[in-house]
Order: structure tokens, then C-alpha cells, then sequence
């Protein structure tokens, strides 16, 4: 900040205040002004409007207001504008890294709460769906200068429990015995649990007890139960570790020992009421005359996935002090959320919604758009879904290699195979529209042509591979190489320095979507300059080849926000 009045002098700070408002009013940044390298320049350089046109602004545009407000002051004698804007920002890029192209957001620390699954209920392609949006949108707003903390809320404490952990005791006289079991024997004990749950009313009542002795610390039970965990937590880690994903567990039993003092607060604010044996929040839903209830006691005296819920947006907000709370799960839960939300607003924790963001997202479904199962199971496993890209995506590979003698060792392929394969898996879920329904078509993701990430990753390799015949040292050329735009190259050039107001609008509105259309027009315009712009060997080779490697740059960096690995050679 200039003082209002500078006596001092100091010239530079005076020519930085005559920007100071225009900027503010588009980016939270300071002017940057700076004496110039040589007189024929003139005395001083504006260094960082190249900010204000990553914000969505045409950069003519913002020249003329810069040329507006200078010609106002009578501090200016004369000014001029370099004509390498677009070039200036990209060479900057090229020396100091993509991270001066992230995006400031107002938010410094956001919790994601994605992935999820239900102990001992079986995951699904749901699931798949919500780490794989969960995980963009972490990277997204980590790139953004955001603390993310990546939450796993595994259903770790439901009525589940009760009824597997009275159905163990029955079936096996010593409790140990349970903690031999299998994931898939755990599931199949889950469903025959679940048949008697819903049959017999003796073992319905004492497994809505168990919940309750379960929840109030009963070591017995606690025990089993911290065994079937163990278990089912192998399992989850092998998912998110093979999809390169990162987070932190923090189940719902983790919230547990904050219940009671919640519950007490909403009800010295008078929220809580009887209603039919359980403690209810009755809430106001604009259109519906009767308010919905959200219980918070269950008539057993036990906790459910509301309370829960509850507590853990009790915690998040006070004591991890987050300042954006992101739940990723599917929009079958809308309700819930917003219930949940209108809850924290009755109860004052919330002011408005905007700290809240449900990322609701539809079913997956089969090509023929029906619900996405195998012929002898409700669900698709995850696992088989992986196994099948990768396993595509390899025999894919080896063919094309043949065509073109590519030589793969079996490492290489492998890895290959899996970049790929994930990739397209990842990529065709998070271009769609999260809130529709998505239909999984493994033919389509994995086509070399159209819109999928097996496409972008053969753009991509191409260009390394020119940057590599070229046989330049990058390294060099980016210090000491000059960028010229004409036509073609310009565009690219343009689009390239639109990656930053493309992330954040992917932040924003919580959008992956955003991000992949960006990046699939990025590789658009390359094709057009690489169909119109000779590289290796023209007058323009150092310039062209500088700008083939900010796309590659600003394509990896793409990549690494959709959770999808580059491949170099294909
Ligand atoms: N466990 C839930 C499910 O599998 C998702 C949990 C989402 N997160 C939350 N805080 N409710 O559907």
C-alpha cells in the first residue's frame, strides 16, 4: 500500500499506486513495477498485467484501460505498451515454474470429504465415482495455495454393526474367530445379517441394542468391531492407493466422543424435540408446508449417520476451522445434505450456504443406460472395472506398438497399461456432467480418437517427441529463447495463458468438468499449430519449440489436476 500522501521520492511506488485500484478490483495482487533494463524503454515497466487477463478479460481490453489510466496522470509523460503480453507471461511460465499460473482463491482451508465407502457393505462404482471427483477437486484447490484436508468418512458406526456383530456372536462361539474373516466373507455375513434384520423381529431388537453397547464403549464389542475394520480397511487402501489417490481416515466413530456435548448445545438452543420416541431438529423446506424432521437420537437411544454428520461439521468448523466443507457422495444424498446444512444454519454455526458444497453426482449406468451391474452381482466391483481398463488398455498398446515398431519393456507396458487405462476411466467421468447420470462405456474411453484421455495423453506424447527430435537443450532455450506469435501461434498462446481463469472456475463451482473441456480445446489448438507450423527446422524453431513446450507443461499440469499420469512414448 502506497501512503496516501509520499513525499519520499520513491517514484516506483507512485507509478505502482496509479495501478494499485484498477488491479485490485479483478486480483488481490499489489501492482509489480519495476525500473526497466534499458532507457530505450522508457523508466518504468508494469510487470504483472498479464495477471488481470488470466482473469477472463480480453487483453486488449485491459491494455486500454492501463493506457486510459496512465494518460490521466500527470506524473506520465509518455507510455507504450510492449506487444509481447501473451509472450512475456508464457516465457515467465517457462522460467519460474506453472505454479505462477495458480489461481488465488479466497479460502485457505478447505476440508474434502470423498471416497467414503460403508465397512463391510460392498463399494461400488459410486464410490469410484466420488474418489475420483473428491481427489480432482483436492488437487485443484492444493494447487490453488489451499490446505486441503482430505477426509475419508468410511462408514465405520451405523446400525450395520449391530446386526454383524450380533450375527458373528452367534455364529461363532469365540468372538476371535471374526477376526480371521475375509473381506468377501464379511460381505456375504453383512447380507445374510441384513435377511435376518429384516425377517425376525428378536434379532432385529438385539441388534439395535448392539449399536447401542457398540457406541457406548462395550470392549466386547468394540473388539469385533476394530477387527472388521482392520479388515475392510485393507481393502479401501488397495482402491485409493492404485488410483494414486491420498487421504486421511477419519470415520464416523472418530466423531463419537464429540456427540454428547453437540446434542447438548442444540438442545440449550431449544432445536431438539420429541417426536414419535426420538430427538428430532424439525426444519423448514421452502414449497413444503410440514417441517422435515432430522434426528439426531434415534428411539434406541442410539446415534445414526445424521448425528454423525452433525458432529463431524460441529468439528470441522471449530476445530480443524475450516473455511469450505466439500462432501462428495452421490445426489441420491441431497437430501440429507441439505437438511444437514438448514440444521448448522437453525443452530448458528452457518451463516449462509457457501461454506457448505455438496458435490452431488448421478448413478453410473451400463451403455445400454441401465443401472451399471454384472450379470451375477448388484454391483460392479471397482476392483474388476480397474482390471478391465488396464488390461484393455495394455492389448491396445502392444498392437499399436507393432504397427509402429514401438519396443515396450515389460515394466514400461505395465506402467504404461495403467496410465492409460486409469486415465481413461478417470477422464470419462469427470468430462461429464457430475449431476447426470454417467454411462460407463469401456469401448468409448478407451478409443485413440474423440474426447478421451487416451487421446490427450498420444497429443501430449507428441509433442515431447518433437521437443526431442529437435535434440535442444530446453533447459537453455527457455533462458535465453525469445517467443514470436503470428496466427496460429498466437491462439495457442491465448488459450494457454487461459488455464489459470479455467482452474479457478473449476474450484469455484466445484467442476472438474471445466478443467477437461479446457484441456481438450488446449490440445485442439496445438493440432491446428502443428497442422499449420512447421517446428523442427523452420526460421521459428526456437520459438515454436518453446511454445510446444508450454503446451506440454500446461498439459501435465492438467493431467496432474485430473489424477491422470503422462506417458512420454505411445
Ligand atoms: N458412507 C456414505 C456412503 O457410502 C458416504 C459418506 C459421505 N460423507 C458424509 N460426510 N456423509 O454413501
Amino acid at each position: 500500500m502506497v501512503p496516501e500522501d509520499d513525499l519520499t521520492g520513491n517514484l516506483k511506488r507512485k507509478v505502482a499506486k496509479l495501478f494499485e485500484a484498477y488491479m485490485k478490483s479483478m486480483v488481490p495482487d499489489e501492482p509489480v513495477v519495476k525500473p526497466t533494463h534499458s532507457p530505450k524503454f522508457g523508466d518504468y515497466q508494469f510487470n504483472n498485467a498479464i495477471k488481470l487477463c488470466s482473469k477472463g478479460k480480453d487483453p486488449e481490453d485491459v491494455v486500454q484501460d492501463l493506457m486510459k489510466i496512465l494518460s490521466n496522470s500527470e506524473m506520465v509523460e509518455s507510455c507504450s505498451v510492449e506487444k509481447g503480453f501473451v509472450n512475456v507471461s508464457i516465457e515467465n511460465m517457462l522460467l519460474h515454474g506453472i505454479g505462477t499460473w495458480a489461481p488465488t482463491l479466497a479460502v485457505k482451508r478447505a476440508v474434502v470429504d470423498f471416497f467414503s465407502p460403508n465397512i463391510a457393505k460392498e463399494m461400488h462404482v459410486g464410490h469410484l465415482r466420488s474418489t475420483i471427483i473428491g481427489d480432482t477437486i483436492a488437487r485443484m484447490l492444493e494447487y490453488s495455495k489451499v490446505e486441503v484436508l482430505r477426509r475419508n468418512h468410511v462408514g465405520d458406526w451405523g446400525t450395520q454393526f449391530g446386526m454383524l456383530i450380533e450375527y458373528l456372536f452367534e455364529k461363532f462361539s469365540d468372538p476371535e474367530h471374526a477376526t480371521e474373516l475375509t473381506v468377501g466373507e464379511l460381505q456375504a455375513f453383512y447380507k445374510e445379517a441384513q435377511a435376518r434384520f429384516k425377517s425376525e423381529p428378536n434379532f432385529k431388537e438385539k441388534a439395535q441394542k448392539g449399536v447401542v453397547r457398540l457406541q457406548s464403549g462395550d470392549p466386547k464389542y468394540r473388539m469385533v468391531w476394530a477387527k472388521i475394520c482392520e479388515i475392510s480397511r485393507i481393502e479401501f487402501t488397495k482402491i485409493y492407493q492404485r488410483l494414486g489417490v491420498e487421504l486421511e481416515e477419519k470415520g464416523e466413530s472418530f466423531y463419537n466422543p464429540y456427540i454428547p456435548q453437540v446434542i447438548e448445545e442444540l438442545r440449550s438452543k431449544n432445536l431438539v424435540e420429541e417426536s414419535e420416541g426420538a430427538q428430532v431438529i424439525f426444519l423448514k423446506v421452502e414449497g413444503i408446508v410440514k417441517p422435515k424432521p432430522l434426528i439426531v437420537v434415534k428411539s434406541d437411544g442410539g446415534y445414526n449417520y445424521e448425528t454423525t454428520d452433525l458432529t463431524a461439521l460441529w468439528y470441522r468448523l471449530n476445530e480443524e476451522k475450516a473455511e469450505w466443507i466439500i462432501y462428495v457422495a452421490g445426489s441420491t444424498q441431497n437430501e440429507h445434505f441439505d437438511l444437514l446444512f438448514r440444521a448448522a444454519r437453525k443452530a448458528g454455526w452457518l451463516q449462509d450456504n457457501e461454506i457448505t458444497s455438496h458435490v452431488g453426482f448421478g448413478s453410473v449406468q451400463g451403455p445400454d443406460g441401465k443401472p451399471f451391474r454384472t450379470r451375477d452381482s448388484e454391483v460392479v466391483r471397482l476392483v474388476d472395472l480397474l482390471d478391465e481398463a488396464k488390461a484393455r488398455s495394455k492389448a491396445a498398446l502392444i498392437d499399436r506398438g507393432k504397427n509402429r515398431s514401438i519396443k515396450w519393456t515389460p515394466e514400461e507396458l505395465d506402467k504404461t497399461a495403467e496410465a492409460v487405462g486409469y486415465g481413461a476411466v478417470k477422464y470419462a467421468d469427470l468430462k461429464s456432467n457430475r449431476s447426470t447420470n454417467y454411462k460407463f462405456n469401456a469401448d468409448q474411453m478407451l478409443m485413440d480418437k474423440g474426447d478421451t484421455a487416451v487421446y490427450l495423453l498420444y497429443a501430449h506424447a507428441r509433442i515431447f517427441s518433437i521437443i526431442e527430435k529437435s535434440g535442444k537443450d530446453m533447459d537453455e532455450l527457455k533462458k535465453t529463447g525469445k517467443l514470436v506469435l503470428d496466427a496460429d501461434e498466437r491462439a495457442l498462446g491465448l488459450h494457454l495463458l487461459k488455464f489459470s481463469e479455467n482452474v479457478e472456475e473449476a474450484c469455484t463451482n466445484l467442476l472438474p468438468s471445466v478443467l477437461c473441456k479446457y484441456l481438450y480445446n488446449l490440445s485442439e489448438c496445438y493440432n491446428k499449430f502443428q497442422f499449420n507450423c512447421q517446428v523442427i527446422g523452420s526460421e521459428q524453431e526456437t520459438s515454436r519449440l518453446l511454445l510446444c513446450q508450454a503446451t506440454a507443461i500446461v498439459m501435465r499440469k492438467c493431467f496432474h489436476l485430473l489424477g491422470i499420469t503422462p506417458v512420454y512414448k505411445l
